[in-house]
């Protein structure tokens, strides 16, 4: 039996996971399916849809998640997905921030199930790419297991078949973003449940999940694992995953192939005219757990070496962690 496509991923996250995310996390896992970061309708319809879709042919298989609740813009929005090469369109139901409620989608959207059924029926009739959604197990106090199910009920009645849960609630009455996806419990059982009760149905299961126990420990009960923080701040725990996860052979074996590979990058970008910096900061966790790491780090954040080749930081970056590792 081939492996899910949604076995395993990263999850979108704003200001994380743009394009040079997606490369850097290509060079350490080919078979992990990316998300981009949220892009609002409004943003793709009036706004510079180059500079929103545009992507590298390596950061397949990529999925573009939508923010929106009008199902017209979303589905021009689904024929432009379509068109630009994407593999899945997935639909935000779990953002919990101000800013996206006073628009009234991303978590907020848990309560209107039928608008979202509206909204994945425009979306299923303009293109063929798969059409997802990203949502949590309940909004505010409501923490019945049967409002999530209606909920995925619903949806799933409209013809979607890819349910991506974020295993614990939006709280939308005054907790930061952050502290939503922080304080709130996690409650697995609750997404493991959907997919005893939806066994037709892709359930992947995502929050919180930190090692590779427990991706092959979830994967036991749904179909698949998606990790946002922790494969952003260490980037290098993705690693096994080809292999473990997909049976592959892991694109690069040991960090360095990847520092390699990221500063040819870099550097290629830098010759356009290009600032390494911004690119860089994904990558700044990429040998957290090894010995000077620190002060690797250190050396690539130092803002009075931004205007430097990135070659040439490379190397005083290299030469302070290898001299910590001597000290050590
Ligand atoms: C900086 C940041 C930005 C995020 N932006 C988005 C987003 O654009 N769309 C979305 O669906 N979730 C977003 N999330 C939530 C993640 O996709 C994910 O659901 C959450 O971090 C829980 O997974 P984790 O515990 O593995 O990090 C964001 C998370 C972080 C940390």
């Amino acid at each position: 039996m081939t492996a899910s496509p949604w076995r395993l991923s990263v999850a979108p996250m704003m200001d994380w996971t743009d394009r040079h995310c997606r490369v850097l996390h290509r060079l350490i896992t080919r078979h992990t399916r990316l998300y981009t970061e949220m892009v609002t309708t409004g943003a793709l319809l009036h706004g510079d849809q180059g500079r929103h879709l545009d992507f590298d042919a390596v950061e397949h298989p990529l999925a573009l998640q939508l923010g929106g609740s009008e199902p017209e813009d979303l589905a021009q929005c689904a024929r432009l997905a379509e068109r630009w090469g994407y593999d899945e369109v997935n639909l935000n139901c779990g953002c919990p921030s101000p800013r996206v409620q006073r628009g009234a989608f991303g978590a907020c959207l848990m309560g209107e199930a039928a608008l979202v059924a509206d909204c994945v029926k425009a979306m299923r009739d303009v293109t063929t790419l798969p059409v997802t959604v990203k949502h949590r197990i309940g909004i505010d106090r409501q923490e019945s297991y049967e409002f999530v199910r209606d909920f995925v009920g619903t949806v799933a009645a409209a013809g979607c078949e890819v349910f991506i849960v974020h295993a614990r609630n939006a709280w939308l009455d005054g907790l930061s973003p952050k502290d939503n996806r922080e304080i709130p419990p996690l409650r697995y059982e609750i997404v493991h449940r959907l997919k005893r009760e939806f066994p037709q149905l892709t359930i992947a299961i995502n929050g919180g999940i930190k090692d590779d126990e427990t991706i092959a420990a979830q994967l036991e009960a749904v179909d698949g694992v998606m990790v946002g923080r922790h494969a952003y701040h260490e980037p290098w725990a993705m690693a096994t995953w080809d292999e473990r996860f997909f049976g592959a052979h892991a694109p690069a074996t040991e960090r360095g192939a990847v520092e390699e590979a990221w500063m040819a990058y870099l550097d290629a970008r830098w010759q356009q005219g290009q600032p390494w910096a911004l690119a860089m900061r994904h990558a700044l966790g990429l040998w957290n757990g090894t010995p000077g790491a620190r002060r690797w780090r250190q050396v690539w954040s130092d803002h009075r070496l931004k205007s430097l080749p990135p070659r040439q930081v490379q190397a005083q970056a290299t030469a302070a962690r290898l001299g910590a590792l001597e000290a050590a």
